[in-house]
């Protein structure tokens, strides 16, 4: 793929590589959104790695290669592990694992047996055990230390909290893989989707986003999953690593039945070609699979190098592709005005599926590609639910075609496009003129977790938009039923419905109303905390940045957005429509009632089981009361609101950082007083 000029001296490629990896690795790891495939950030990195060997005068100790990605989050406590957790190196043909597997012969000069099992695509975990019970889970992190995410990683069904047996060593480590199964994905995006929230681009970033969720009951609700495949500590039951496994099975652990010892190169391959395909077939994700050398004894004599085991390595397999013409890139303006290109392409079979269009994200992707009309594309889905596509067959170029560039205009209404620095999408700046925006606004107005007007859906939107009845959002408390009949397909019962559906939306909360008015990254939660925190909307108005900040979990991004809508006259106008219509621009008084600064600043931890008040209850007395309720323990926690049974583990790390129990009656009290 001609992504890059491979021309260039080498100290100049070395440096556009690290800039290149840089990049991409806080696409990936911070904003679980990677731009390029797996592969093709492995194929980078062993560039560098290779330059890197060959001209060491161009070290750098922050060079890309030097690191592991990172999920630390800050919110959570950190652990460092006790064996680092490293990598695997990764291999993408035959020839590759052959050579793996000769080298191990060379090394070993014994027999050996390979362990063959499948590489989960999800996010790696460590769990350790002591007398038999789950003490900690913690992720990867950078390898070295990760988060401890042990309330979260008790909801999942599949992880055992007591072993059972009594021949399990009194203290050990057990790795694996946290995973979303396909199914549970789908659903989740489709609620998501439905909610207007930004969809997961595949199970394994959901799974890891699930994980780092401060709140453990929303994690429950996700039904995620876990593979264990690693045992480490002293004292394990046996020489084989496939024999640990099944006995870890035995204790409770879910264990890949995808998993067979094989004693020839022939055995490791038709492993692998029977899960290239029937890895299709299973209800989760895998990108390939894992060789690992059985014997433990074996394996501490082949060693590691500083980033992964000698002893075992990853085959990985090739995301499904199919190659297919290019006849048109048309461009989609959302409801926030950003302008994404969409690939038209010659109907194409991919896993399963006919593919006609493909994301091609921004214009920084259309121009690496140098994409042309009529060219040969490759299409991938590789895990994601939009196809993407990933190079072109130049050699298929006959005629070359217009090449494809991202318009200047707004392809709708005309306006110039916008790109702010930093960021790669496009945006048109028209909001008050330009149709799909303005439409995607009403739809997100009326939508389920917004004003809940359910009969009025994206269809009737189009309908009394293109009609000329509405031209904004503040137009629909205008309409009378008298004013629809004239509508295609719309019969009297209809009509009155979609006008007692507005009608009903007047009683709607401040919070949901605030969150429908679509403003930049005011979801449904930062919407709730703006409400609370201004009671109503003048106030809210009238915050500038610094006011807007000084609210829990509000930072500047979202503070400078909020700022700018307000700064807006067509906004102020719409507030001022909207609140004459009667839509509620003001907090309820049983939320403003009762409400006091009693917790101001205090994060508190709520665990155990309580006789008086539901844990959901506790939840919103302590935002009622101006404190914040956060998922696990560590040094900021100001005190744990403790109820019967409290988790050994919780009660532990509360020693440890000194953080206070509060009892339930004391609680109650301390609100009172
Ligand atoms: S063994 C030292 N086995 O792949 C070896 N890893 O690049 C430890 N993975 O971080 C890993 N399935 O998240 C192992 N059957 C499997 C695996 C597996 C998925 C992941 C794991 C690890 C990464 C290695």
């Amino acid at each position: 793929m001609p992504f890059l000029s491979e021309q260039m001296n080498p100290e100049q490629r070395i440096n556009e590589l690290r800039e290149l990896l840089h990049r991409h690795n806080y696409n990936y790891y911070i904003k679980n959104a990677p731009e390029i495939s797996d592969m093709e950030f492995d194929a980078l990195m062993r560039e560098l790695q290779e330059l890197e060997t060959q001209y060491p005068q161009y070290d750098d100790e922050n060079s890309p290669t030097r690191r592991v990605g990172s999920d630390l989050t800050k919110d959570f406590v950190q652990v460092q592990h006790k064996y680092p957790m490293l990598s695997l190196g990764n291999t993408y043909s035959k020839a590759e694992v052959a050579e793996f597997y000769e080298r191990v012969k060379r090394s070993l000069n014994d027999e050996f047996e390979i362990c063959c099992e499948l590489k989960f695509d999800g996010t790696s975990i460590s769990l350790t055990y002591v007398d038999g019970r789950l003490e900690r889970a913690v992720t990867r992190g950078d390898g070295e230390k990760g988060d401890d995410v042990t309330a979260n990683v008790k909801t999942i069904r599949t992880i055992p909290l007591l072993l059972t047996g009594d021949d399990y060593p009194r203290e050990f480590e057990i790795r694996g893989e946290v995973l979303m199964p396909w199914e549970v994905f789908e659903e989740l995006n489709r609620e998501r989707a439905e909610r207007e929230e930004p969809l997961f681009a595949n199970p394994r970033n959901a799974a890891s986003g699930t994980l780092k969720l401060q709140d453990s009951t929303i994690v429950a609700k996700r039904k995620l999953d876990a593979f264990l495949y690693y045992m480490l500590g002293d004292g394990l039951p046996a020489d084989g690593h496939y024999e640990n496994l099944q006995k870890a099975a035995q204790w409770g652990f879910k264990i890949s039945d995808a998993t067979r010892k094989c004693r020839t190169l022939d055995e490791v391959y038709e492993f692998i070609d029977y899960f290239d395909v029937a890895r299709k077939n299973l209800p989760y994700a895998t990108d390939g699979v894992v060789l690992k050398v059985n014997s433990l004894r074996q394996q501490r004599n082949l060693g590691y190098t500083s980033k992964s085991p000698r002893w075992a390595i990853a085959f990985k397999f090739q995301a499904e592709r199919a190659l297919t013409r290019l006849n048109e890139v048309t461009y989609q303006v959302g409801r926030t005005g950003v302008v994404t290109p969409v690939a038209n392409l010659d109907p194409v079979q991919l896993s399963g599926t006919v593919v006609k269009r493909a994301s091609l994200h921004n214009a920084d992707i259309i121009e690496k590609l140098d994409l042309h009309i009529a060219d040969m594309v490759y299409v991938e889905k590789g895990g994601e639910i939009i196809p993407k596509i990933t190079g072109v067959d130049t050699d298929a170029r006959f005629l070359i075609g217009e090449k494809v560039r991202f318009p200047s205009k707004c392809p709708v209404c005309g306006a110039t496009l916008v790109r702010n620095d930093g960021e790669a999408a496009h945006y048109c700046p028209n909001d008050s003129e330009c149709p799909p925006q303005i439409k995607g606004r009403i739809e997100h107005f009326v939508s389920r977790d917004a004003m809940n007007i359910d009969t009025i859906g994206p269809e009737t939107v189009e309908l009394l938009y293109n009609s000329g009845l509405i031209k904004n959002i503040s137009d629909l408390y205008t309409l009378h039923a008298n004013d629809l009949f004239f509508l295609p397909r719309m019969g009297t019962k209809s009509a009155e419905n979609i006008i007692s559906g507005i009608k009903e939306s007047l009683s709607v909360p401040f919070e949901r109303v605030l969150f429908a008015l679509g403003i930049r990254y005011v979801g449904a939660t930062v919407a709730k905390r703006l409400a609370r925190a201004f009671i109503n909307i003048e106030a809210l108005m009238a915050a500038d940045v610094n006011a807007l900040i000084a609210v829990d979990e509000i930072g500047e991004r979202i503070a400078g957005s909020v700022v700018d809508f307000f700064a807006r006259e067509s906004n102020r106008n719409l507030v001022s429509a909207l609140q004459a219509a009667g839509v509620k621009m003001v907090l309820e008084d049983e939320v403003v009632e009762g409400r006091t600064d009693k917790l101001k600043g205090k994060s508190v931890v709520i665990s155990g089981v309580f006789e008086h008040h539901s844990r959901d209850e506790y939840k919103s007395m302590i935002e009622m009361h101006g404190g914040k309720n956060v998922g696990s323990v560590s040094k900021a926690t100001s005190f744990i609101l403790a109820g019967a049974n409290m988790g050994p583990a919780k009660l532990e790390k509360a020693q440890k950082l000194n953080v206070p129990l509060v009892g339930e009656d004391e609680f109650l009290k301390m609100l009172q007083d």
